[in-house]
Order: C-alpha cells, then structure tokens, then sequence
C-alpha cells in the first residue's frame, strides 16, 4: 500500500499535470487513424477469401498483407508484411523498435510464425538489438532444422544471417523506463526533501513533445503493458500462416519470455484447420496453450469466436472465476479457420479507458475494426 502510494504520488506530481489527452492502451489503440467499426462485420462469422486478421494494433497495415495475398503471395509473407510495419513503427511501444524495455532498460524481444501449407514453425525469444524479430523467427524456421532459438544464439542467428543490429530504446521508451524507475525505488530519484526533486523530473519532461508522452508514460508505470501484434492470413485456396510478435511484459526480468514466441500458445496454425493466437499477459496463456485449445476447438466445430471465449473459460478456471485476481490482468485471443471465418474474445468486454477492444479484419474490400466478444461484460485488466 505503502509502495502505492509513493507510485502514485510521484506520477501524480512528476507528469500527472501534463496529463491532457494522450492516453492510449498499448497494443489495443492503433497509431493512426483508422476507419470505424463496422456493426455489419461485429461477431460474424462469414466466409471470405482471402482475408487477413490482427490485433487492433495492425488495422492501419492490412492492406498491405492484402495485398501480399491478392498478388498470389505466399500467406506467411503477407501476415510479416503487416506485423513487421508494427515493428518498425517506434509509436506502438508494445512491438519491435521502441518497444518498453526490461526491468535493466534493454528492450528484449519475441517472436513466432508458422507456416500452414508446409507445417513449420520458427521462433526466438529473448532477442536484442535486431528491430523484426518476426522475421528473424521466419529465417530459423527457412534455415534451421530448429524451431525455437533464445537469447545470445538467437541475436548471434541474426546478426548472421544479415540481420542490422540498432539500439531498439527510443526516446520516449528510455523516459518512461526511467519513470518506472524513479517509482519503484527511492534509490534512482532525488530525495523527497530534496530542493532538487521537481528539477530532477522536470529535466526529463523538457521539450513540448516530451511533455505530450507524459500521460502515456503514466499509463504504462502504472499498468506494465503485455501488447503484442498477432496477425492471421488465409488466401483463395485455403490456405493459412500466421505470426505473433513483441516486446513482452514492461519492465520484465531479463530472460523473462511471454506466450508470443511459443508454439501452441501465443500462435498456432494447422493448415488443416486454422489457427489462433494472443495478446496480452503471456503467462495465462501459456498455462492453457491457447493457440492450440483454439485450433482443437475449431476442429472440433466451434466457431471461431466461440473457440476463443472457451480458451478464455480456461484462462478464468485457473482462477476458480475469482474477479478479484483476474481483474489484474487482460487477454485476448483472436481465430481464423481456413474457410475464412474469423473471431476474437476479450477476457474483459471492456478496457480501462471503459471503451470496447477491437480485433482488425481485412475482408478484402477493407480494413476495419471489429468488436471483440467479452467473456466478461466489464472492464477490466488493471495491469
Ligand atoms: N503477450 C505478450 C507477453 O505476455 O509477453
């Protein structure tokens, strides 16, 4: 309570008063603007080929991986073309370049594909200074016999198989580790009694587009973001890939790894089938393989919408349907079956901004957000 209270008391101070506007759940708000959701498309199970899906944070990218798809590209390729944009664009600090870092200020990043017309899989975990690991996952599943490299060997992987290495740390990411910082541990700010202490913070929030990220930053020291991107892509012939990728908990333990880079968890495809994937805390997801629950309950007839919300009834099992603990955390699981059928379900209907969570869908004509069924009716997720 103690700690709380100094959290909220610094943030309140520090950057609270520049909190106009802004704000922004990681991961769940795309960067640009985007067309409304379409009530048309809400929870409907229709059949389209080719059609590609993400998280709502890949909306404004879709068209590019549809163009992959109505070009007769290959449809891992065309979800890469979307979520590598992500991960390249330094405003989504959920994925990629700009991404919050761990708990050292060292951004550390995950990734998985996999390809249904040819049954591989490829991904690394733990990777730094290389901006796509998305990509790097697709070279281990092309040029290894392996399947899953982390760390040292993953970042080693890449730098050798042309990979540039960057410092993937923005400014506006640097600030806010350095803000989570400054409330976590008395240690890295000036004392409280110290004539310096609002000097101290001021340095950091100096420049007008400093001051405009400071809600953000407020956001994410008090809710460590689980972003992610994970896109789905079918073409005309049935065919189906996906991809997940990010940089994982903020403020995580070095070495920490999500559900995004593991096969059957945060991605998984079966060409005979379809596939699942994630965002949100990894952990949960996980315990229960989602991607794959996802899968097996498609094959088993669910529709898509409906394998996520039971992928969800498990994630809320491990919890005995205790509000109190779930509450603490979000998630969201999105489908795509082979025939094109598509649908996703939020742990909570609503997100803290009391606003619905959308999933992104290209039906070929356009791309749109759609609405995420809720396993609850409320909001939810407080970290
Ligand atoms: N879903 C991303 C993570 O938990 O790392």
């Amino acid at each position: 309570m103690i700690e709380w209270t100094r959290r909220r008391f610094f943030l309140a101070t520090a950057i609270g008063a520049c909190a106009a506007g802004g704000r922004r759940l990681f991961g769940k708000t795309p960067a640009r603007d985007v067309p409304p959701p379409d009530s048309a498309l809400q929870n409907v199970a229709t059949k389209a080929r080719p059609i590609i899906i993400s998280s709502a944070n890949g909306v404004a990218h879709l068209d590019d991986g549809m163009a992959v798809l109505k070009s007769g590209g290959d449809t891992l390729d065309a979800a890469l073309a979307v979520v590598t944009k992500v991960e390249d664009d330094p405003e989504d600090d959920s994925v990629g370049y700009g991404g919050l870092p761990n708990e050292e200020g060292v951004v550390e990043l995950d990734a998985s594909v996999m390809h249904g017309p040819t049954r591989r899989a490829g991904a690394v975990a733990s990777v730094h200074n290389i901006k796509n690991p998305s990509l790097v996952a697709k070279a281990v599943m092309n040029k290894t016999n392996h399947v899953f490299i982390v760390g040292e060997g993953a970042r080693r992987f890449a730098v050798d198989e042309g990979f540039q290495e960057m410092n993937l740390l923005t400014d506006r990411s640097r600030l806010a580790w350095l803000a989570w910082k400054a409330t976590s541990s008395e240690n890295w700010r000036p004392g409280l009694d110290s004539p310096e202490w609002k000097e101290k913070i001021a340095e950091l929030l100096d420049t007008p587009e400093r001051q405009a990220w400071a809600a953000h930053i407020e956001q994410v020291v008090a809710y460590p973001p689980t972003g992610t991107i994970n896109c789905l892509a079918v073409n005309a012939k049935g065919e189906i890939s996906g991809t997940t990728t990010t940089s994982g908990l903020a403020w995580k333990i070095p070495g920490r790894v999500g559900d995004s880079p593991v096969i059957g968890a945060g991605l998984f495809v079966d060409g005979d089938v379809g596939g699942g994937g994630s965002t949100g805390r990894g952990e949960e997801n996980i315990k229960i393989s989602g991607g794959h629950t996802i899968v097996e309950m498609m094959r088993q007839g669910k529709s898509p919408k409906d394998a996520c919300l039971e992928a969800l009834d498990r994630v809320v099992r491990n919890y005995a349907i205790d509000k109190s603990r779930l509450k603490k955390f979000h998630i969201t699981f999105y489908a795509l079956n082979k025939d094109g059928e598509h649908g996703s379900a939020s742990l909570w209907a609503k997100g803290l901004d009391g606003k619905p969570h959308h999933y992104a869908v290209h039906d070929g004509v356009k791309a749109q957000l759609v609405e995420c069924a809720g396993y609850f009716d409320a909001v939810g997720g407080d970290y």
